[in-house]
């Protein structure tokens, strides 16, 4: 049966299964003693344990601490056991693609056929083809503000500039009057992070929709990033922007990974989906797939589509542990002096406002490292956008051993910092002009060598 039909929405699935025999409880999956820690140290990389010093507790990129799903490790496994390692479809494999639009039509309501799925090597690089294909020099591309970094990244590879659009941090609200004053001869597309990272954001339809109305009015093109879309709290619902009309659809192109839900960054996967043939044909060909030149591994398909195929009760048990973490730790951040954090209603991402302990994102990054060994991201333009700044994201896709014994030693990082600065819960300083250009350049100090993203 596919995960697909066994949407989360619709009920649950049982909390212990059979697999290869045993029966397997999946909630056991996400205890303590399942977060291996030797072995991250080794391997988990991206501003992560491997990258900080044995006693720095990492909250920094958004990558599960979990060992994978059993039943992806095992289609792993036998496929490499197997010993035929070929070249696959320029394209994708047929299953997969087959297996990723039965998923997203059952799921997302995306009207698409395997024809218009093209398997590629991340979301992250799917983003990049969507942009070559959409933009030319000189164009607009309207992105939110705060968003991950890629969504500029992928305009200005393309020649294009990047229109920030305000999201308002503490309310989610996006003003969409706002973003119509965007739109210029000039913009041509409009690039969506639903859910947000990292304000961990569910887009309301209502929003969503006049999105997508202004792209039809204007003639522009979406780009709709939801490789957080099966990180969804109960009794938030996710919308996808492709299901709403068969106009928005046609100007569509739906970005999606397997390194958020699934863990499986280090497979580099993902796809993309296109809402016509003529428009897959583009993107087919400035994603140079047919010379071999780029692609995803089929060994990281077969492992993404065993995680749709068979994926949906360690995904549930997943989600039940991060519903935990996230009260647990969006609870005890509310309750320290000077912090303010909105609980997110997805992601495993926590954006709270540290303004009030008077040091920009990247000072407070940095003396959390110093002062709690807690490594965790700052709210910088070169990572979110100028809009984040006055923030710090912590990562919580990790044990509540972990979680907890980090939280223990913020709170008391910021007892002492409150101590030297005075009342913090009255102070709400206003940010310096060039606060965003100053803590670019002293983000090196935490952010290591570069090409690393969190
Ligand atoms: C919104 C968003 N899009 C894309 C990506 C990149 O994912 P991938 O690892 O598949 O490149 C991330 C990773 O954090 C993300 O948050």
């Amino acid at each position: 049966m596919l995960a697909a039909e066994t949407n989360r929405d619709s009920f649950e699935l049982p909390h212990a299964q059979h697999f290869e025999g045993f029966t397997v409880n999946y909630d056991e999956l996400f205890t303590d003693e399942q977060v291996n820690m030797p072995l991250l140290r080794q391997r988990a990389f991206n501003l992560r344990w491997a990258q900080q010093p044995d006693d720095v507790l990492a909250l920094t990129a958004a990558d599960p601490d979990f060992p994978v799903a059993p039943e992806i490790r095992k289609a792993l496994g036998d496929y490499v056991s197997s010993g035929v390692l070929s070249y696959g479809p320029a394209e994708g494999l047929p299953s997969f693609r087959r297996v990723v639009a039965d998923t997203l039509m059952a799921r997302r309501n995306i009207d698409c056929t395997p024809e218009r799925i093209l398997a590629a090597d991340s979301a992250a690089s799917a983003m990049f083809v969507i942009a070559r294909y959409a933009l030319r020099p000189g164009d607009e591309v309207i992105i939110f503000d705060p968003v991950d970094f890629l969504f500029k990244a992928s305009a200005e590879v393309a020649g294009a500039k990047a229109v920030l659009c305000p999201i308002d941090s503490k309310t989610g609200a996006i003003d969409m009057d706002g973003m119509r004053k965007l739109i210029t001869p000039k913009t041509k597309m409009i690039s969506v992070c639903n859910p947000h990272n990292p304000l961990g954001l569910v887009l309301s339809e209502q929003d969503l929709r006049a999105i997508g109305e202004m792209a039809v009015e204007h003639d522009l093109w979406i780009m709709n990033d939801e490789i957080w879309s099966d990180i969804v709290f109960d009794p938030v619902r996710f919308v996808s922007i492709a299901s709403l009309s068969p106009e928005i659809a046609r100007r569509t192109m739906t970005v999606c990974g397997f390194s958020k839900h699934y863990g499986l960054a280090g497979l580099r996967i993902g796809f993309l989906v296109a809402p016509t043939d003529e428009v897959y044909e583009g993107l087919v060909a400035v994603s140079t797939a047919p010379t071999t030149a780029w692609g995803a591994a089929t060994l990281s398909q077969v492992g993404a589509q065993a995680a749709y195929e068979h994926g949906g009760s360690w995904l549930d048990a997943f989600l039940r542990h991060l519903t935990k973490i996230r009260d647990y730790a969006a609870g005890r951040l509310a309750n320290m002096p000077g912090i303010t954090v909105r609980p997110p209603d997805a992601t495993y991402l926590l954006f709270p406002d540290v303004t009030a302990y008077g040091m920009s994102s990247t000072e407070m990054a940095d003396y959390l490292l110093e002062e709690a060994r807690v490594a965790v991201v700052p709210g910088v333009a070169q990572w979110f956008g100028p809009g984040a700044e006055g923030h710090i994201r912590i990562a919580f896709p990790t044990s509540m051993a972990i979680i907890s014994e980090a939280l223990d030693r913020i709170e008391a990082a910021l007892a002492k910092r409150a101590q030297a600065f005075g009342d913090v819960s009255r102070r709400f300083l206003p940010r310096a002009p060039d606060a965003a250009v100053d803590v670019v350049v002293r983000f090196g100090q935490l952010a290591g060598p570069p090409g690393l993203r969190p």
